[in-house]
């Protein structure tokens, strides 16, 4: 794989030559860990000039029974939390699966280009399959990389920002395009990973921050409820704050924490601190997330305010990404009917 720094450069040189695919599962209101992981990563993109497909991916739920209940709400707070972080929907495509028929359609040319051994072997599933706890692994869930295949195929991305864990997926993706393009001549390109520089943000509890585990800062969550999370947070019984890492986890995450929302060195927060121990750097990390996240609150609650905009910006994303699908799945027919 290209190594992060070459791509960014020729990202850098040449922004109008690359297309974005990204996306989320609407499971619940995005928080801090996306924030600095993947979304502060495509506004910053977005600005420089690539161009954004964002999926709202509504069947990836669907491998996700529980929350499939409450889904329109999770599709428009989702696209709240895209706006207020900075996307701008005039510039970005912000659509969801169950819109774009023909993006679904690809699924099954794609399908007959992998093998169920290639599908058991990733790593990614297997993992999803050990976290989702279900009974049974539904057909969906066993074929999911396939899908999110076509979630960045049918619009011809050649850029997909991922975290590690979505390598795999990756590879699948462009194993498809490959073969796609081998069996019956070149309609794809084969995306490029774009993996994250940003250090990963752990949850209050020092695990990795998730909703579902009670540990992570929403987006959404007001100045109390982000207070009680940091009072609540890891530390341990030395005074003297510093940004080790790997020796002392809870406290470092903290130190990261206000570090990413001041946008300053860790090591010149954690020197700040000095020996104040962990309820002054609580304190301080709770004001920076708060003065942080104030402008991007007031954005979100000014949004969530007027849904007939949100349902709007979704629509024009749906009408966009339909022609663009429309237009590849037909590329396709009339290359496996030549
Ligand atoms: N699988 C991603 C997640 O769980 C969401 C997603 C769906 C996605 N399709 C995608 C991400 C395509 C990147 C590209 O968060």
């Amino acid at each position: 794989m290209e190594e992060r720094t070459a791509l960014e450069e020729r990202v850098a040189a040449e922004p109008g030559a690359f297309r974005i695919l990204t996306g989320d599962r609407p499971t619940g209101p995005l928080h801090l860990g996306h924030y600095f992981g993947t979304l502060a990563n495509r506004v910053r993109l977005q600005r420089a000039g690539v161009e954004l497909f964002v999926l709202v991916a509504d069947y990836q739920v669907l491998t996700d029974r529980d929350i499939a209940d409450h889904l329109s709400e999770h599709v428009e707070g989702l696209t709240a939390d895209y706006l207020a972080a900075g996307i701008d929907p005039s510039a970005a495509t912000i659509f969801r699966h169950s819109a774009v028929p023909a993006l679904n359609q690809l699924m099954l040319p794609f399908l007959s280009l992998v093998s169920v051994a290639e599908l058991q072997r990733n790593p990614t599933v297997k993992d999803e399959i050990a976290a989702s706890r279900q009974a049974s692994v539904s057909g969906l869930m066993f074929t999911y990389p396939v899908h999110q295949a076509a979630d960045i195929l049918f619009c011809k991305a050649n850029l997909v920002p991922v975290g590690r864990d979505q390598l795999p997926h990756q590879e699948i993706t462009r194993t498809i395009a490959r073969r796609f393009n081998e069996r019956y001549g070149p309609v794809f390109p084969v995306p490029d990973a774009l993996l994250s520089a940003a250090p990963s943000l752990l949850g209050t509890d020092g695990q990795k921050m998730s909703k579902s585990r009670g540990n992570a800062i929403a987006l959404s969550a007001g100045p109390d409820e982000t207070a009680r999370l940091i009072r609540g947070a890891v530390t341990d019984g030395d005074r003297h704050i510093a940004y080790a890492p790997e020796t002392r986890p809870g406290i470092s995450n903290l130190v990261l924490l206000a570090a990413l929302c001041q946008d300053r060195d860790p090591h010149a927060i954690a020197a700040e601190i000095g020996d104040g121990g962990a309820a002054a750097l609580k304190k301080a990390v709770t004001d920076s997330v708060n003065e942080f996240l104030r402008p991007i609150r007031a954005r979100r609650a000014e949004l969530t305010a007027d849904r007939t905009y949100l349902r709007r910006v979704l629509a024009e994303g749906d009408e966009r990404a339909n022609a663009v699908a429309e237009r590849t799945l037909d590329e396709v027919r009339t290359a496996m009917a030549s």
